[in-house]
């Protein structure tokens, strides 16, 4: 695990799954499953329709994100929705720039950036995912390209921002990066910050399982998990959680 001071972070994203009962049950059930898991930050990330209902859930030291906001903070963008409203919902964080978002509905790095600001300046703490293609990777740009997509964050990065090393071919594929992938990549990410003179907690994120989670928490530099799937299982998620919680003793 890497150390910058702050704790270890763990957040389920739950994608476009879920109803109102199921997300109440969800949220209920992590909240009670990590109670166990002093010391790591907990999020769940529910659909913005379910995150009123995952707020009333809350429980113990359990907190709510979002999964993408607006870069804009109020004004004629019709089905944005803004940081402010987002916190007056009781979220603390949100993703920004999953991969999802920057392939499947075309966020640039430029609007990623912008996004991360707009968190930011409503007091959210963005989780900014990073992480290249697989034809990036097998082309030997998977530097290059995380590298561009970290530096397009200009002096946001120091703000405070969690970074979600995401490599978008380990994302609902059932096999993780390997662990040496995955520590040579943190590295990457935190040197590249440090030459903007800033720090991050470093998260990992692409199929996380139960079965892959002790060799990922052993690379260096991995500040917790940003994960999917398994998310949306509680036993499974909880057990992630007390296993990072576990971990830092
Ligand atoms: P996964 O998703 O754990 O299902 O691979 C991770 C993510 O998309 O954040």
């Amino acid at each position: 695990m890497g150390a910058t001071g702050a704790p270890p972070l763990v957040a389920g994203n739950w994608k476009l799954h879920g109803s109102l009962a199921s997300a109440a049950a969800l949220t209920a059930a992590v909240a009670a499953g990590t109670r166990d898991a002093p010391g790591v930050e907990v999020v769940v990330c529910p659909t913005f329709a379910h995150l009123q209902c995952a707020a009333d859930h809350l429980d113990g030291a359990l907190k709510l994100g979002a999964q993408d906001l607006s870069d804009r903070a109020e004004g004629a963008f019709t089905g944005e929705v803004s940081g402010a409203m987002l916190v007056e919902l009781g979220c603390s964080h949100v993703i920004v720039g999953h991969s999802e978002r920057r392939q499947l509905r075309g966020e640039d790095d430029a609007l990623v950036a912008a996004k991360t600001r707009a968190a930011l300046d409503a007091g959210l703490t963005p989780l900014v995912c990073v992480g290249e293609t697989a034809d990036e990777r097998a082309g030997g740009r998977a530097r290059a390209v995380v590298g561009a997509q970290l530096d397009a964050l200009g002096d946001a990065a120091a703000r405070g921002i969690v970074v979600a090393y995401e490599p978008v071919w380990a994302i609902g594929a059932g096999r993780s990066a390997a662990p040496g992938e995955v520590g040579e990549m943190h590295a990457f990410v935190r040197e590249r910050l440090a030459a903007r003179g800033a720090a991050a907690r470093v998260v990992y994120g692409g199929s996380v399982k139960p079965d892959n989670m002790n060799a990922l928490l052993e690379c260096d530099g991995v500040d917790g998990f940003l994960i999917g799937g398994a998310s949306l299982d509680a036993a499974a998620f909880c057990q992630i959680c007390r296993a990072v919680a576990d971990f830092r003793k």
